[in-house]
C-alpha cells in the first residue's frame, strides 16, 4: 500500500500555485494512481496534487466510494468554464486541515473542463457535492485553503487552532 504522506497546513507548499501538466507521462499516471490510493486510505473524497507535495494541476475525487462501488475521477489541468449564480454553503473538511470543518460558500453548479488520463479533454456540468468538491480541489491548485474564504478575524482564529 503505497499511500503518499499528506501535507498538513501550515506547510508552505499548500499555499503555492501549481503548474500546468505538460504531458501525460508515466509519472502522471503513477501520480494519479497513488493519489487515489492515498485519498481512499485517508478516507477522503477529494485530493489535489499539492497536498502530496506535487505542484502540478491534478486532482482526484470520488464521491461515491464510501456508499457505492466508487466512481474515481482524475482531472488534469481543470478549468471552471462557468459558475452558477446560485450558491450553497457547506462545512468543508480538508485532509490538510485536520479536525476543522469550515463554512465555505461556493457556486452550487459549475461547468468543468479537464484532461482525463487518456488525454481527452472532457467537459461536464457538476452540481451539488460534486461541484463543491471540484471547486475545493481547484482551490488547492491555486494555493487557496478553506480558511481563505473566511473574514480575516475568523480566518486567523481558525488558523491559530492548527498551529
Ligand atoms: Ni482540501
Amino acid at each position: 500500500m503505497d499511500a503518499l504522506p499528506i501535507l498538513i497546513w501550515p506547510d508552505a507548499r499548500l499555499t503555492q500555485t501549481a503548474l500546468p501538466v505538460m504531458g501525460l507521462t508515466e509519472a502522471i499516471h503513477d501520480l494519479a494512481r497513488k493519489m487515489l490510493r492515498t485519498m481512499y486510505a485517508a478516507s477522503g473524497r477529494g485530493l489535489a496534487a499539492p497536498q502530496v507535495g506535487v505542484m502540478q494541476r491534478v486532482f482526484v475525487m470520488d464521491l461515491t466510494w464510501k456508499t457505492d462501488t466508487g466512481s474515481p475521477l482524475v482531472c488534469i489541468n481543470p478549468v471552471i468554464l462557468w459558475r452558477s449564480d446560485v450558491v450553497a454553503q457547506m462545512h468543508e473538511g480538508c485532509l490538510s486541515i485536520p479536525e476543522q470543518m469550515i463554512p465555505v460558500t461556493r457556486a452550487q453548479a459549475i461547468r468543468l473542463e479537464w484532461t482525463d488520463l487518456t488525454g481527452a479533454r472532457q467537459i461536464k456540468r457538476l452540481a451539488g457535492m460534486a461541484a463543491i468538491c471540484a471547486q475545493h480541489e481547484i482551490d488547492h491548485l491555486d494555493g487557496i485553503l478553506t480558511f481563505d474564504h473566511l473574514p480575516s478575524d475568523e480566518r486567523n482564529a481558525r488558523r491559530a487552532q492548527n498551529i
